[in-house]
């Protein structure tokens, strides 16, 4: 067993092997490293060739067109071109958004540089279990508001909004719904013909692909427009321009056939994992668990009581867990999603976030509770 053991697939995820080698075919003197713009020789097209299939992998995981999906570096790239280049588009319409006070910082901060920039933003508290109700998007909704953003599973808590309902009162109002699925994509399924959702962001490194790439959905019917933050060569129908990096565009794609192939077996063995884990900690007995029930069952944020997250690091040297709070330079902060959830300072300082994944065994989630117990008895 590898010790620390990995338990933050929240984070990010290693490379599948099999994605790693599809990727290799794309980078060195005997694969197809062209340059998917140089249409004018073999190598170009055969890039712009393995562009193409990957866009049609990604499409297809979400039912979308492939002229719908534009490459980015990431879901911080798509959320903020999705955000920003909307803003950007549809402010004559009307200056206001609202998204949620536990999205990622993706979402956070591309809302507070659009407050600078003359726009007002309504941040919705979730309910104690992190779900928003969806009466206070209904009141919160004005005449002039252009957009929401609501993120599908929750990075820190696993939560999983009802991005479907959410959708619904949007589309019968036009107004734009960008979803932040950066923790669901290639995990639990998004349907762009069933749910009307105009813009989604995508990566891939964490779900078995590179760090480094990712996508931004824009539905075509109604026509949505964003305005370009990157300018250049005019790739990406001129939403995003660069070189199109094909390695790790290959990487995403495969990445994301093989989770949408493998989407039921990843689902039934991480909630397996999950409830044995719950099962081995039962003898602590104060211990709660943060969130609804029902979210993802990869992310599990428990609160222990009485110790502080750093103190747990420091006794649990052999678990890679994460906090579940952002380390600032005025020291460690506790996690904003948890305080917007209702917790206290103190309970949210106790919190940590347990990741699984595709490669976690169940020798090392029984390592790990057994680890937790002993080292929390001390
Ligand atoms: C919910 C959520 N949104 C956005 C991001 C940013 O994604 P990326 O690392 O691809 O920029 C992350 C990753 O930390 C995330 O968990």
């Amino acid at each position: 067993m590898k010790l620390p053991i990995y338990l933050d697939y929240a984070a990010t995820t290693p490379i599948d092997p099999r994605v790693v080698e599809k990727m290799l075919h794309y980078m060195s003197v005997d694969g197809d490293f062209g340059n998917p713009a140089s249409l004018s020789h073999a190598y170009g097209q055969a890039a712009k060739q393995a562009v193409d299939w990957a866009r049609a992998q990604v499409a297809d995981l979400i039912q979308a067109e492939v002229s719908e999906v534009i490459w980015t570096s990431g879901a911080t790239e798509s959320v903020n071109l999705a955000l920003k280049g909307s803003a950007a588009l549809y402010r004559a319409k009307g200056k206001h958004i609202i998204t949620m006070k536990t999205e990622h910082k993706a979402v956070l901060d591309s809302c507070e540089q659009l407050e600078k920039e003359g726009f007002s933003v309504s941040y919705l508290s979730p309910e104690s279990n992190g779900l928003l109700d969806c009466s206070k998007l209904l009141s919160a909704i004005r005449e002039d508001t252009i957009l929401v953003s609501v993120m599908h599973v929750n990075n820190e808590t696993g939560v999983i909004q009802d991005i479907n309902t959410i959708a619904q009162i949007t589309a019968a109002r036009e107004i734009l719904f960008h979803v932040d699925a950066a923790q669901s994509n290639g995990k639990i399924s998004i349907d762009v013909t069933q749910m009307p959702i105009d813009l989604i962001s995508l990566n891939a490194h964490k779900v078995y692909g590179p760090k480094g790439v990712g996508a931004l959905y824009i539905r075509r019917k109604p026509r949505v427009r964003v305005a370009a933050l990157i300018h250049g060569g005019g790739q990406e129908q001129g939403m995003r321009s660069g070189t199109l990096a094909t390695h790790q565009i290959v990487g995403m794609a495969e990445a994301l056939r093989l989770a949408k192939q493998d989407m039921a077996a990843d689902y039934q063995k991480i909630h397996a994992l999950r409830e044995r884990f719950l099962q081995q900690l039962s003898p602590l007995k104060n211990i709660s668990v943060n969130g609804d029930s029902k979210g993802y069952p990869g992310i599990l944020n428990i609160c222990f009581p009485g110790i502080k997250a750093e103190r747990f690091m420091q006794k649990c040297p052999e678990l890679a867990v994460s906090s579940g709070s952002a380390c600032l330079n005025k020291g460690i902060e506790p996690s904003y999603v948890l305080r917007a959830m209702g917790l206290t300072t103190e309970e949210a300082q106790t919190a940590i976030r347990f990741s699984f994944g595709r490669f976690t065994t169940i020798d090392e989630i029984d390592y790990a509770a057994q680890n937790i117990i002993k080292q929390l008895s001390l």
